[in-house]
């Protein structure tokens, strides 16, 4: 089969590799229709992921069509068309059971890191009855491929982690795909602003598109003024950090109000100072969370009755054959205006 594999830092290609094959009673192996890159397969071709090794095949995202379930499937048979959840889980062990299944002692991210990933035309999917979901009848497939991991991290990491409340002041720091996942899922508390910022106007204007009921552009260094200056000089209730380096926590740092939330998403691969000399008085909560997909059922239906359409998303669509543009497209968002790249095998 084709498949986008793994050969180090900074070297990929698209190669022929084994179709996978069933290894536990509780697998699955599922043909993948669609599929997506993630700022996170950026990182790990840069080096950033250890875990992953040569050899492997990316991508922990998409959705697809049962080929063959293992003796232990109860939920999913041949033929069903399921989402694939970028966390698999066994529904068992102690973290899962704490409603923590990123952390699950047999899974987690392991796909396209510690096993074979979603880029290519078949997948091994572990713990198959805790890991897929159906697709519903009548609900967008491409749409829900934005369910295997961007809307429940900008749900569960930005939202519900920075407890966004109806009339509260929201900041979210970052308009990438996953920024603007946070965008889209915090507008069901009916929050009275929010700031989106980013150096990119392109995806301010986005944003604006989705709801923000500000943008700024930090490329001056005067983000922090700016957002004092929209929210009365009081800062913001909710700090949603959506990049992942020093300076876009510091800002977070530097515009939660008094009482807020700084609600951290981004994957940090540095050090980053904590100001306890500016905040310790504050009366702050700082959140971190790896994508637990716990939301994922109640995003299903939320696509079901259309109450949102991250569908606009996506920007541009390539076959298989094609993933090497893709990932160019997709690496050189500032010029190609790529956000999200649907992948169809
Ligand atoms: N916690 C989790 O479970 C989890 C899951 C998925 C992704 N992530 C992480 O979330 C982050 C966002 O993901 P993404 O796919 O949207 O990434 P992305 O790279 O597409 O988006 C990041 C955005 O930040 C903007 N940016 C860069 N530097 C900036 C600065 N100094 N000030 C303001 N904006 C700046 C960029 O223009 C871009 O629009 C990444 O770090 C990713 O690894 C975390
Ligand atoms: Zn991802
Ligand atoms: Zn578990």
């Amino acid at each position: 089969m084709k498949a986008l594999v793994y050969h180090g830092p900074g070297k990929k290609s698209l190669a022929d590799a084994p179709k996978p094959a069933l290894l536990l009673p509780t697998d699955a192996l599922v043909r993948i229709t669609k599929t997506t890159i993630c700022g996170t397969d950026l990182h790990i071709l840069k080096g950033d992921v250890p875990t992953v090794t040569e050899g492997r095949i990316l991508g922990h995202e998409g959705t697809g069509v049962i080929e063959e379930v293992g003796t232990a499937v109860d939920h999913f048979g041949v033929g069903d068309r399921v989402l694939i959840s970028c966390i698999t889980a066994c529904g068992k062990c102690e973290y899962c059971r704490r409603s923590m299944p990123s952390h699950c002692e047999h899974g987690g991210w392991t796909l396209g890191n510690k096993i074979d990933g979603t880029q290519a035309e078949f997948v091994r999917i572990p713990f198959a009855d805790t890991s897929l979901y159906p697709i519903p009848e009548g609900v967008d497939e491409e749409a829900m491929v934005m369910l295997s991991d961007i809307l429940p991290t900008g749900f569960e990491c930005g939202v519900l982690n920075g407890k966004v409340q109806p009339a509260s002041t929201v900041a979210i720091v970052g308009a990438g795909p996953v920024g603007l996942a946070a965008l889209l899922t915090a507008q069901f508390y009916s929050p009275a602003e929010i700031i989106m910022v980013d150096l990119d106007d392109h995806r301010l204007s986005v944003a604006k598109r989705f709801g923000a009921t500000a943008t700024v552009n930090s490329g001056d260094g005067k983000a922090r003024q700016t957002i004092m200056k929209l929210t009365g000089e009081r800062g913001v209730d909710t700090a949603i950090e959506a990049v992942g380096i020093p300076a876009t926590f510091e800002l977070c740092e530097q515009i939660v109000a008094a009482g807020g939330t700084i609600a951290n998403i981004g994957v940090h691969g540095t050090k980053v100072d904590l100001h306890l000399e500016q905040l310790w008085d504050r009366n702050i909560t700082v959140t971190t969370r790896l994508v637990d997909t716990v939301s994922t059922p109640l995003l299903i239906k939320i696509l079901r009755f259309h109450k949102i359409d991250p569908k606009l998303l996506i920007t541009h669509r390539f076959k298989l054959g094609q993933i090497l543009e893709a990932y160019e497209t997709f690496a050189h968002a500032a010029d190609t205006r790529a956000l999200k790249v649907i992948i169809e095998t």
